[in-house]
């Protein structure tokens, strides 16, 4: 949660601004139900605003190495991934990347989530986006009005959490907007010594130098070393056998 925005209430939440609640959003009644609090709408709506998004989506929420389709993923690059998630602390804390490139339904988002999953389990601060969306969600903090998260403030926990998830890199419509956001915040991260999980469809060395930017390309191949996983293959998800076991 953003500090400072409000004053806390007893209970570490901001003071109702009705008066109605504790400041938990619910008012209880005698017979010991609860009814939502004025407050609470805006109060989530609030909390979506700001702060970064670090939960799984719902399709991914439940993978795992020992079942479909983490077991039907090419066995060689499950393997750089289970490797670098045994040494994820270390690797978060040294800063180190992980890069998923290849084929469309090959498992790259699904074998990324399982790394943010892990750091979310052991209480890393996680920040998990597609590309798009995080253009849209920076685009949002443009129109921030008082009280609300500025663009800086986004960007700041942008560059601050432990691991930062870009999934479906060089998806978006490429302008010369979208490439300085993403060479800021990558530089930023390459010289805090901060971690990033990407996946891409792009393979091609120039083709993503277009598309990202050379010196974008450049970073995060530092930053990934070894940890490039190539993932080439049909498009699971055309072939509805291979899924779920
Ligand atoms: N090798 C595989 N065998 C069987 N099912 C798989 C395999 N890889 C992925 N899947 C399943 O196919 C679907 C797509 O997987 P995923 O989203 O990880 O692909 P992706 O490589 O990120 O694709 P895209 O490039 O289109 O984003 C998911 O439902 C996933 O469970
Ligand atoms: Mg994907
Ligand atoms: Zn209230």
């Amino acid at each position: 949660m953003a500090a400072g925005e409000f004053e806390a209430s007893g209970n570490g939440q901001p003071p109702c601004p009705y008066g109605a609640c504790d400041g938990n959003g619910w008012i209880l009644n005698e017979d010991g139900s609860a009814t939502e609090c004025r407050c609470r709408q805006p109060r989530l709506a609030k909390a979506r605003a700001s702060g970064v998004n670090s939960v799984l989506p719902k399709r991914y929420r439940g993978v795992s190495f020992d079942r479909p389709p983490v077991t039907e993923i090419h066995p060689g690059a499950v393997t750089v991934v289970r490797d670098w998630i045994e040494r994820l602390d270390e690797n978060l804390d040294q800063g180190n990347g992980l890069w998923l490139m290849g084929d469309t339904g090959t498992g790259k988002t699904t074998l990324a989530m399982l790394v943010s999953k892990e750091a979310l389990r052991r209480d890393h601060t996680v920040a998990i986006y597609s590309m798009p969306s995080l253009l849209t969600r920076i685009r949002a903090t443009y129109g921030a009005e008082a009280g609300e998260e500025s663009y800086d403030q986004f960007f700041e926990r942008l560059c601050e959490v432990d691991l930062l998830h870009i999934d479906d890199l060089g998806a978006e419509k490429q302008t010369e907007w979208v490439l300085e956001q993403l060479y800021a915040l990558v530089n930023e991260r390459y010289e805090r010594e901060k971690s990033i999980v990407v996946t891409t469809n792009i393979t091609d060395q120039g083709e993503l130098e277009q598309q990202i930017g050379p010196r974008t390309v450049s970073r995060l191949t530092e930053m990934c070393g070894e940890s490039v996983v190539p993932l080439f293959g049909e498009d699971a998800r055309q072939k509805p056998q291979l899924r779920d076991g």
